[in-house]
């Protein structure tokens, strides 16, 4: 297999300094970048099983060639596995094998297994070293970028985490070859969120260009991964710790994350690209009380995330809820919003299509008509 780099980007955030490298079949240059940038020859690869025929082998063999001693975690892929118990089990081997400061974590999997296994390497003695190796293209343009790291704890997304990152970001283009419809879509959704919030142009090509973008031709997916990781990083590079521009990165995020925790009580029932789809449709529906904006935008959301086969209404009925139950379930959930301050939410709300604002006043019965209008019987 001929790897092949094909964009790099130099990324300086937070007093760290790390690379991003978008190619082809480029996992294995992981053993010489290791080679030139670290003394310890420890190194803990955690992955999701589905990787193991494909790129465990040669990847072990390559650090192996070169010296390292390298330990292989299996993690069972799923959201409900992002949680303490999962994560002991990490730090157990890590204890167990004398793994040092200088020694190394490759994360190679989703957003599950990235914000898990970066949240270990974070706190493991107070951090180690950390390679990402997303393999969902929300992992991709998303979780491996701008070192939110971080497990549920209970009921709670994300509530327990950290802000760390890679000493390494490789965005192996060949994942997305296997990657099943519903994730590729899930992951698009981020995409959509961010052209959204300030990329008009990015928008336009997403909408003119459905059977392009789902092909997965290379050209097009370094095309819209790269304007993503590019907005990402432009929002989060003066703002790492979120209290600025980068809130407007959870756009769509405050009313998803309550509806992606409200039905997935017992398994999960949306991806968390698809739980951004109906929250930014949500938001856009506050937008038309707050602002009394016409409906426009919203049907502009409405339009391309159904394009894409994004939802944007919640059935309560098939998947199992009573509406009104739900819609209770989910103001309860709302309200662990880390985004809040003091008893208000913020919300992040668009002014037009391809620029956002953050609000701090949003009337609690917007929110409730949000809800309501989003889920239905
Ligand atoms: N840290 C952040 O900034 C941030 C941002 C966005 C999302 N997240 C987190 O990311 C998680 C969601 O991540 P996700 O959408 O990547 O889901 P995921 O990690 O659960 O992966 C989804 C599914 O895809 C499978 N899979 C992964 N790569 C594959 C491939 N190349 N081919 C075939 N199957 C593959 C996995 O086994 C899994 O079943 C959530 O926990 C969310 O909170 C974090």
């Amino acid at each position: 297999m001929h790897s092949r780099i094909i964009k790099t980007y130099q990324v300086s955030l937070d007093k760290s300094a790390y690379e991003i490298i978008i190619g082809k079949d480029i996992v294995c240059t992981i053993s010489q970048f290791l080679v030139e940038r670290t003394q310890d020859k420890r190194v803990l690869i955690v992955i999701d099983n589905f990787f193991r025929a494909k790129i465990l082998d040669p990847l072990v063999q390559s650090l192996s060639d070169v010296g390292f001693s390298v330990y292989v975690h299996n993690f069972e892929a799923g959201k409900q596995h992002k949680n303490i118990n999962e994560a002991m089990k990490i730090y157990e081997v890590l204890e167990g094998n004398d793994f040092a400061r200088d020694s190394t974590l490759i994360a190679i999997g989703g957003g599950v297994i990235g914000d898990i296994a970066g949240f270990v390497a974070s706190t493991y003695l107070r951090g180690m070293n950390l390679i990402n190796v997303p393999t969902t293209l929300t992992a991709m343009i998303d979780s491996s970028i701008g070192g939110k790291v971080a497990i549920n704890f209970r009921k709670t997304v994300n509530s327990i985490g950290n802000y760390y990152h890679p000493m390494l970001n490789i965005i192996d283009l060949q994942f997305t070859d296997t990657l099943p419809e519903r994730d590729f879509k899930a992951g698009l959704a981020e995409i959509i969120k961010c052209s959204i919030i300030c990329d008009k142009e990015l928008f336009n090509y997403l909408n003119e260009n459905y059977s392009e973008v789902m092909s997965r031709e290379d050209a097009v997916l370094l095309e819209i991964c790269s304007r993503a990781i590019e907005i990402k990083l432009d929002h989060v590079k003066d703002d790492v710790k979120e209290q600025n521009k980068r809130l407007k990165l959870n756009y769509g995020h405050t009313l998803g994350h309550a509806i992606e925790t409200s039905t997935g009580i017992f398994e999960e029932v949306y991806r968390h690209g698809e739980g951004v789809s109906l929250g930014m449709v949500g938001a856009a529906y506050i937008a038309i009380g707050h602002f009394n904006q016409g409906d426009g935008v919203i049907n502009r959301h409405e339009e391309i995330l159904q394009r894409y086969g994004l939802p944007v209404r919640v059935e309560s009925g098939s998947i199992g809820f009573g509406r009104e139950k739900l819609i209770r379930e989910c103001l309860r959930n709302i309200l662990k919003d880390k985004k809040r301050k003091g008893n208000k939410l913020r919300f992040i709300l668009p002014v037009s299509i391809g620029k956002c604002e953050v609000f701090n006043n949003i009337d609690d019965k917007l929110i409730e008509g949000a809800f309501d209008y989003l889920i239905r019987q």
